[in-house]
């Protein structure tokens, strides 16, 4: 019999969460019925997205989330033992899986992948830069943006997962002008030094708008948005006529009450005078190319064009911690716990 230690949800989160909105149970799980495969956990992903999406469930559903995991068991010969996978099982050490389960409607309900071969990098990586993080870079930034060479790009979460991949992407892929904007210095120092970005802002000791203006006198062509708020609205005017801007996410507000957000800065003058675009997109609308996105990020990462960090909490118990330390910007690259 094997027993699951998991994250169940015991109060939704309203401003920062705190460690009693989660509780962390055992369960002994069942024997394996045909089709179903048996997953242990060795890394689980710790995202953004966590915070808001998590509020549309009802209390007591295991915290969602990825994780990579090696199968253990299997009643499924697409999935033999020893294979690992990767996929949104939630915040467990343990997890029975039935692939027909999978509804395939949203981005957590997507069917649990065997992980592609990746040679002797780590599994962890097909959390972020060779999984969804990557991807929503990869798609984000070619599709929404739609940069042309020499243009200027600026991304904002710079120094997180799918900005720091961005940002690469535009600079040593497409030869952009890349400017980036991160929380503290030692984060743009290394996305200056280490990763080749032009310039980094740091939006809590620099004033964004008269940093920009000196880092891109001409203009912004495009915007790769992760974190919406004041930052946003000081980059969107600046942007040159008919630039683009793709919104990823707005991390700014995702701890907010939403009674206390700011009311909305007028962004339509900037709009309408500079004929900017802007599109909202969530990267699984890209599914049907998924393998695309990663086989790409593999290929930048064997030619040495982009590089990855990871900040790896150790310790299944210490999800929480994780996931609130990147909440708060603890992280440089992308956050994962390994347990
Ligand atoms: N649309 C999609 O399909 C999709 C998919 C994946 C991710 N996303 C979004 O992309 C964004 C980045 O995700 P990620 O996984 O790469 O996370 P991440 O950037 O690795 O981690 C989150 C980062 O957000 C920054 N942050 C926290 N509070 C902030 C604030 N008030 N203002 C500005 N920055 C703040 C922190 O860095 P600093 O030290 O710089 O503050 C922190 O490290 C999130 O908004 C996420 O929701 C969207």
């Amino acid at each position: 019999m094997v027993k699951a230690k998991k994250f169940v949800v015991a109060k939704h989160f309203q401003n920062e969460p705190k460690p009693t909105d989660l509780q962390l149970v055992e369960e002994e799980l069942p024997s394996l019925q045909t089709g179903e495969f048996l997953v242990q956990a060795e890394y689980l992903s710790v995202d953004p997205y966590m915070r808001p999406y998590v509020l549309k469930y009802p209390l007591g559903i295991t915290m969602i989330g990825a994780q990579v995991g090696k199968i253990i068991e299997s009643n499924n010969p697409k999935y033999p033992v020893g294979k690992r996978i990767v996929g949104y099982l939630g915040w467990r050490t343990h997890t029975i899986v039935n692939p027909q389960a999978y509804t395939e409607v949203d981005l957590i309900s997507q069917k649990p992948m065997i992980l592609p071969d990746i040679g002797s990098l780590s599994p962890s990586l097909c959390l972020g830069v060779l999984g969804m993080p990557g991807n929503t870079a990869y798609f984000g930034l070619l599709e929404i943006c739609k940069p042309k060479e020499g243009e200027t790009l600026v991304v904002s979460g710079a120094a997180g997962a799918v900005g720091s991949h961005v940002g690469q992407i535009g600079k040593n892929v497409l030869g952009l002008q890349v400017i980036g904007i991160a929380g503290s210095d030692e984060k743009c120092k290394w996305l200056v030094e280490e990763l080749g970005f032009d310039h980094a802002i740091n939006y809590k000791t620099e004033n964004v708008a008269v940093s920009l203006r000196k880092a891109a006198p001409a203009g912004v062509d495009c915007y790769f948005d992760n974190v919406g708020g004041d930052i946003s609205s000081a980059v969107m005017y600046q942007m040159k006529p008919f630039g683009r801007v793709a919104i990823c996410g707005s991390i700014s507000s995702y701890n907010a009450d939403a009674s206390s957000l700011p009311k909305a800065t007028i962004l339509q003058p900037t709009m309408v005078f500079n004929q900017l675009k802007m599109e909202g997109f969530i990267v699984s609308r890209w599914a049907d190319r998924w393998s695309e996105g990663i086989l790409k990020n593999l290929q930048w990462i064997r030619e040495g064009k982009v590089h990855h960090r990871e900040t790896v909490t150790k310790g299944f118990e210490n999800m929480f911690d994780a996931f609130v330390s990147m909440l708060q910007g603890k992280n440089t690259g992308k956050a994962i716990v390994q347990v």
